[in-house]
């Protein structure tokens, strides 16, 4: 079987359909922010259609958010765009959630008394689809008892509340109610909208690269940012997986909700693989684990005087996701293939050799620290290209695809 996917749903030939959200904006400062918040959900393949309210477009226009949405934008109850004339019920009648961000003190006291005097706190009322809201307000209106009291009954109302955060506010004091950061809040919308293929699953991996000491401050490694196999963690457990993340040294945040193990060399995270495989469902190997390690790590920085010559002894690291795929009873594993050439090739090679049950596939070149990829899946159905798109994009699309194979694949019980 081959087929050619679409990351953005359209000529996906499952006929998926896309994800579509509705934004409401409120009237705080962070609604600046909101601008950046469409763009982090379009990279996720979520489409956005964006409500403001009046005093929202005093701080930010509603042309900002229909050039980056590219879908109208609608602030009146009176807005004659919709045939039958009922923007209030119309516009949320296909959409997976309403997402309030920022959602201000009083939007949020609005939503729990089910008042509807504007067209997006009328939305709220008339919906039939999940409300999210991330409020943003200064640090004395969030610690007020009523803010406090009405987003404990909005939680007891079923809404999801996402945020706030703590740090540096708009009127120059610090403390909590912040909005999340962007990319934060569309990583909680995307993982909230994620179908929940992986529920129950306990999914194990690698990423990053791993560092072999040569001295007290050198060392080899392989050219890793870790961001693939963090955009896959992130997905998969947005897909309700239990996800235990073996990581080599990288300047990434530990994604939320997996369980980290942090290492250094090869031999670190063979161990931490060992240690963990046996309760594990699925195993995805993305490390770019170093293929050799020095065979007497010097204790003591090597001094350039000390040699005119220096050699160094390697012996070969563990094949850790090999050693993980030949096991008596395997997880369903899953390798990745970073090759500068003969790609397709060397990567089936590889997928037979590891006897892994997916090798992913993506030229090293293209791949390697960029925040986007191209990869191609391959398993013994054939080879399924995706399109270029941002890595946490490419992830999800992964993570269905795992998802889709073991649930066609038996295993056998331990
Ligand atoms: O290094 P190689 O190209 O063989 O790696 C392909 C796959 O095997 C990757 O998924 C990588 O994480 C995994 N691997 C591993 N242990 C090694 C080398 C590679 O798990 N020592």
């Amino acid at each position: 079987m081959r087929y050619v996917s679409d990351i953005a749903g359209k000529n996906d030939p499952t006929n998926r359909p896309r994800r579509k959200i509705l934004l409401g904006i409120t009237g705080g400062v962070a609604a600046y922010k909101a601008a950046e918040l469409v763009r982090r959900l379009g990279d996720r393949g979520i489409e956005v259609h964006v409500v403001m309210t009046e005093a929202a477009c005093g701080f930010i226009t509603p042309a900002t958010l229909q050039a980056l949405s590219g879908h109208p934008v609608y602030t009146s109850m009176w807005d004659g765009r919709i045939d039958n004339g009922m923007p209030h019920i119309e516009l949320t009648r296909d959409k997976d959630a309403i997402v309030i961000a920022p959602a201000t003190a009083d939007f949020i006291a609005k939503c729990v008394h089910g008042l509807a005097d504007d067209l997006l706190s009328t939305l709220c009322l008339a919906r039939d689809c999940p409300l999210i809201v991330a409020p943003a307000m200064n640090r004395q209106m969030w610690e007020h008892a009523a803010t406090q009291r009405n987003v404990a009954q909005i939680r007891s109302d079923g809404v999801t509340v996402l945020g706030p955060d703590s740090g540096d506010q708009a009127c120059g004091e610090t403390g909590m109610g912040r909005m999340l950061e962007p990319e934060a809040l569309a990583e909680g919308i995307a993982a909230f909208l994620a179908p929940k293929t992986l529920l129950g699953k306990r999914v194990l991996m690698t990423a990053g690269p791993t560092f072999e000491p040569i001295d007290a401050v050198r060392g080899i490694t392989n050219r890793s940012s870790g961001k693939m196999g963090y955009a896959i963690a992130r997905a998969a457990i947005a897909a309700g997986a239990e996800v235990t993340l073996v990581s080599g040294p990288v300047s990434l945040a530990a994604p939320v909700g997996a369980a980290m193990v942090r290492v250094q060399s090869a031999a670190e995270m063979f161990a931490a693989v060992q240690k963990h495989v046996a309760k594990t469902d699925i195993f995805i190997g993305v490390a770019a684990v170093a293929d050799y390690r020095v065979a007497a790590p010097r204790k003591h920085k090597i001094k350039k005087t000390e040699e005119d010559q220096l050699r160094i002894d390697l012996l070969p690291n563990a094949d850790i996701l090999g050693w993980v795929a030949s096991r008596p009873k395997p997880p369903f594993s899953v390798g990745f293939a970073a090759e500068s050439r003969n790609l397709d090739r060397y990567a089936d090679e590889k997928r037979r050799r590891k006897k892994v049950k997916l090798m992913i596939a993506n030229l090293a070149q293209n791949a390697i620290g960029a925040d986007d990829n191209e990869v191609s899946l391959m398993d013994d159905n054939g080879t399924h290209r995706l399109p270029r798109a941002p890595k946490d994009a490419v992830a999800v699309e992964i993570v269905r695809h795992i998802a889709a194979l073991c649930s066609s694949t038996k295993r056998k019980p331990r």
